[in-house]
């Protein structure tokens, strides 16, 4: 019990709020994406055995997710197309129709592994697959990775 209440503890402290305000849209929208990445690297080292299975930080991550996917959308207003530093696509204004389905996608992948609420290693596995097959689909037609 005790260690339960230290691991939550732990979780949350570790976790970040996936919506951080900052300068402009740009930095808000790329803050998003870290804690995404900061997530990512939690759930998978608890799925690959390098940090014990945890459920109270597994489906804080899953929460985070569904956040930062309903979160995400709003930082892209048409005058953040250039400019610190972004790897956004030019795609994200141009083809709208595909992008609209890229984040509602995301969303919805998202909010379904949320609700899948995993007690154990094996159906976290799972909900952390519906989610993170998003981040490959759309970095490959959203992102251009710099340097
Ligand atoms: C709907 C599209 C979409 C999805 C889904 C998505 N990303 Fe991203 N991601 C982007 C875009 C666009 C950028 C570039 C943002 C910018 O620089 O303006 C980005 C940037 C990033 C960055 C770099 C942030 C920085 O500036 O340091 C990381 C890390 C990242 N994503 C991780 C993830 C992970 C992990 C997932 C899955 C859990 C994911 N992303 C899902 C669109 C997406």
């Amino acid at each position: 019990m005790k260690r339960d209440v230290l691991a939550a503890v732990l979780a949350s402290a570790l976790i970040l709020p996936a919506a951080i305000a900052t300068a402009g849209p740009i930095e808000d929208r790329q803050a998003i994406m870290k804690g995404n990445g900061r997530d990512t690297k939690l759930g998978g080292d608890m799925l690959k055995g390098v940090t014990p299975f945890d459920a109270a930080t597994a489906n804080k991550i899953l929460a985070n997710y569904a956040a930062a996917a309903k979160a995400f959308p709003a930082h892209f207003p048409a005058n953040s197309k250039t400019g610190a530093e972004t790897e956004a696509a030019p795609a994200i204004w141009d083809k709208p129709a595909d992008w609209k389905a890229a984040t509602a996608k995301f969303q919805a992948d998202t909010a379904a592994a949320a609700a899948l609420k995993p007690a154990d290693a094996a159906t976290f596995g799972k909900a952390f697959g519906m989610v993170t097959a998003n981040c490959k689909s759309c970095h490959e037609g959203f992102r251009i990775k710099k340097g």
